[in-house]
């Protein structure tokens, strides 16, 4: 029977109305914060009422500029992006090359490991061992072992007047590379240019455009030079200038050598129109410079040139390349009004106000 009457029951909520202005003025005070809160927070800083997309993109670059060089030695050379410019297929990362170690001539034979000051103590000679080397402590008495440059023959021959070393089958004769130059040799780098074709898509919205934008006509293209006052628009950038806006300098940086980030952000809001969406660029160093932890320092590598002498002797030259890596970074992120994420922001703001609503 209590059963019957619960079914046939009614059950509301009874309205109280306080007058007190206290309590009255702390309920408008949370209404308030919690409006502020969805018009300030959600609808400016978030834009929740919008779908957002990563953007993707394709990056070719292209280096312009001619060094000279004149190193004794080598005589006089004029290099040109076939020779500085590594890969040469213009990708978004791209080398160019500053300084160098070039070790001319080499032939397949047998030759003095090289004396460094490292090596001082490395002069007992009876035994084949070398001391106080950290990177010959794989060797062992037969003399068999891969050193860093070459295969032990076993014997000890003179490397200079005063000095022995052992003697190794490598490329020869062996790179010395302690002594780099102070001053990068390729100093005139610093005025080559690159050009930067970035093209770039959202997806989701159909849209694509890229940095060389429609207002730029081919006869400005070619003259004109990236400067983020007057021509803050011109693909084409100034190494220096580049490596500048990152606060480094670029005869240090060159060097030793560095990577350079050139970032474009192409982070839009596309309820505005569509020529408000370009790139935005901006440079940083991407390697580590921190002073205190500064082991194995710059960027380089090695490679060789190899040609055959009139006697049929295969021979190389061998360049320790010391250079800047340029990596081109694209990144953003678009936002369009949507209708789905609007109502459900709404939605859960009107939640949150029926939460301090009386009932
Ligand atoms: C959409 O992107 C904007 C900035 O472009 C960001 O503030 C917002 O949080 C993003 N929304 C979502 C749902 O990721
Ligand atoms: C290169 O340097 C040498 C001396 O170091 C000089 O005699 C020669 O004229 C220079 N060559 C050029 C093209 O400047
Ligand atoms: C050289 O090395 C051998 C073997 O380690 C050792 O017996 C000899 O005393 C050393 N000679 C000198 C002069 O240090
Ligand atoms: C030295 O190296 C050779 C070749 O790798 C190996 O055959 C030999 O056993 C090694 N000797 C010792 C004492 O480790
Ligand atoms: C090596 O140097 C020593 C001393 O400087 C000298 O007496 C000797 O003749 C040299 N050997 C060769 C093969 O040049
Ligand atoms: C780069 O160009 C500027 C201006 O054209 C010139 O003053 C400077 O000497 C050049 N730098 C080098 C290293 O040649
Ligand atoms: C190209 O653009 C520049 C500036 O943007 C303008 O001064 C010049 O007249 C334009 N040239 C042509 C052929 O439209």
């Amino acid at each position: 029977m209590a059963c019957l009457r619960c079914w046939v029951e009614y059950e509301t909520a009874k309205t109280i109305v306080i007058r007190n202005k206290v309590v009255g003025s702390v309920f408008r005070l949370i209404q308030f914060l919690i409006i502020l809160y969805v018009i300030g927070y959600v609808c400016v800083v978030q834009k929740s009422y919008q779908v957002n997309d990563s953007v993707i993109s394709t990056v070719t670059t292209k280096v312009k500029g001619t060094g000279f060089t004149n190193i004794s030695g080598l005589g006089a050379h004029v290099w040109d992006v076939a020779d500085y410019n590594i890969p040469p297929e213009g990708e978004s990362s791209f080398f160019v090359l500053t300084n160098m170690i070039i070790t001319p001539n080499q032939m397949q034979s047998s030759c003095p490991e090289v004396h460094t000051g490292i090596q001082s103590q490395a002069k007992n000679l009876s035994f084949t061992k070398y001391f106080d080397l950290p990177v010959f402590d794989q060797l062992n008495a037969s003399g068999h072992i891969t050193l860093l440059k070459g295969i032990q023959t076993g014997l000890c021959v003179n490397y200079s007047e005063t000095v022995k070393t052992c003697e190794v089958l490598s490329w020869c004769p062996l790179e010395i590379d302690t002594d780099l130059p102070e001053n990068p040799l390729l100093a005139g780098a610093e005025n080559f240019t690159v050009l930067i074709k970035n093209t770039v898509t959202y997806p989701k919205f159909n849209f694509h455009k890229r940095n060389i934008l429609p207002d730029v006509n081919s006869s400005y293209l070619k003259q004109c030079e990236f400067n983020r006052i007057t021509d803050p628009h011109c693909p084409i950038f100034r190494l220096k200038d580049m490596v500048a806006e990152a606060e480094e300098d670029f005869q240090t940086m060159a060097t030793r050598g560095g990577v350079l980030g050139i970032l474009i952000d192409w982070s839009c809001d596309l309820d505005f129109p569509e020529h408000y969406c370009g790139p935005k660029y901006s440079f940083r160093r991407m390697d580590n410079k921190n002073p205190e932890n500064n082991v194995a320092p710059g960027y380089n590598f090695r490679f060789a040139k190899y040609y055959k002498t009139t006697d049929d002797v295969e021979t190389r030259t061998l360049i320790k390349a010391y250079g800047i890596r340029f990596d081109v970074i694209v990144f953003g992120t678009a936002g369009k009004f949507n209708i789905v994420p609007t109502i459900v922001n709404v939605g859960a703001a009107l939640t949150f106000l029926s939460l301090v609503s009386p009932k």
